[in-house]
């Protein structure tokens, strides 16, 4: 399975945070906010990824995270020239497709909790898997009902009267039909090619299917300055608390078999002096403990 990571948008709500740095570049408490999308595909075995991004943020992402094989992965870039929504990614990262399955995900949503997704990476079989979070404001959000069985019953981006309380955060896993799905999609009233629209397509055909959240898992929004703040402060009390850092690449390619223990260590060694770092060795430690 591939996949896309999007960070486009003129992140307008963060001004003028976003000046200068897009969106998803902005620190979630001590990394990058790419960072964590990033390593929820990793999380999820993914090594080919396509960064799609505006023309002026691209160069900053490359800078970033380069051609990714520090982690083990292979990162392609393309531009989105005009951002004519989220369904658009598909049609631009086309022939980074080829005919292989994609899994989408979106660049400024955090992941944290239990291995849902990774399951649901490792189940797929065809069709479409996205994922069903209790909300308290559904409407803000594509909302979809479904079934005891994970069988969605409907799906609509936005709705005045949502049919259930379930948002459908930004994590979507299609097999090759997307590319031909997106291409013959229709902007929207608001003029966009809707990933909703794409998943009413995938309901139509009798192949969506909907993972629930469990309680405990965390799905943060970090769009505006406020909720960027809580994003950084929920991250900082977990990793306090716990002694381990959520969207932490090296960590997650090195579980994933992306990367040996040997090549971590050099990963590590060419870090600065740092609480990343120490980290990071600490992981060696531990791993070398455990006889990995
Ligand atoms: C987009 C999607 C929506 C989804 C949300 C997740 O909304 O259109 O279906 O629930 O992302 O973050 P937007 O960010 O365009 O408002």
């Amino acid at each position: 399975m591939k996949g896309i990571l999007l960070a486009g948008g003129a992140g307008s709500r963060l001004y003028p945070l976003t000046l200068v740095a897009s969106k998803q570049l902005q620190p979630v408490y001590d990394k990058p906010m790419v960072y964590y999308p990033l390593t929820t595909l990793i999380e999820g075995g993914v090594r080919e990824i396509c960064l799609i991004s505006t023309p002026h943020d691209l160069p900053r992402f490359r800078q970033l995270l380069g051609d990714g094989s520090q982690w083990g992965l292979h990162i392609d870039y393309r531009e989105q020239a005009k951002p004519e929504g989220i369904a658009q990614a598909f049609r631009i990262a086309a022939s980074f497709i080829g005919s292989d399955p994609v899994s989408l995900i979106l660049g400024d949503n955090i992941f944290y909790g239990g291995d849902v997704f990774t399951r649901a990476f490792s189940d797929f079989q065809g069709g479409a898997t996205i994922f069903g979070y209790h909300v308290q404001d559904p409407e803000r959000y594509g909302v979809v009902e479904f079934d005891a069985d994970g069988r969605a019953l409907s799906i609509e981006e936005k709705p005045k009267a949502p049919r259930s309380n379930y948002a459908v955060p930004g994590l979507y896993l299609y097999d090759n039909e997307i590319v031909g799905i997106a291409r013959d999609l229709k902007p929207s009233p608001r003029g966009e090619l809707e990933i909703t629209d794409v998943n009413v397509e995938y309901l139509r055909r009798g192949q969506l299917r909907v993972h629930r959240l469990a309680r405990g898992f965390a799905w943060l929004d970090a769009g505006t300055s406020t909720s960027l703040h809580e994003a950084s402060a929920y991250v900082q009390t977990i990793e306090k608390r716990q002694g381990i850092k959520v969207g932490c690449p090296e960590e997650a390619a090195f579980h994933r078999g992306f990367l040996s223990l040997t090549e971590l260590k050099q990963q590590v060694d060419r870090l600065p002096r740092c609480e990343y770092r120490t980290y990071l060795e600490s992981v060696v430690v531990e791993a070398e403990r455990s006889g990995h």
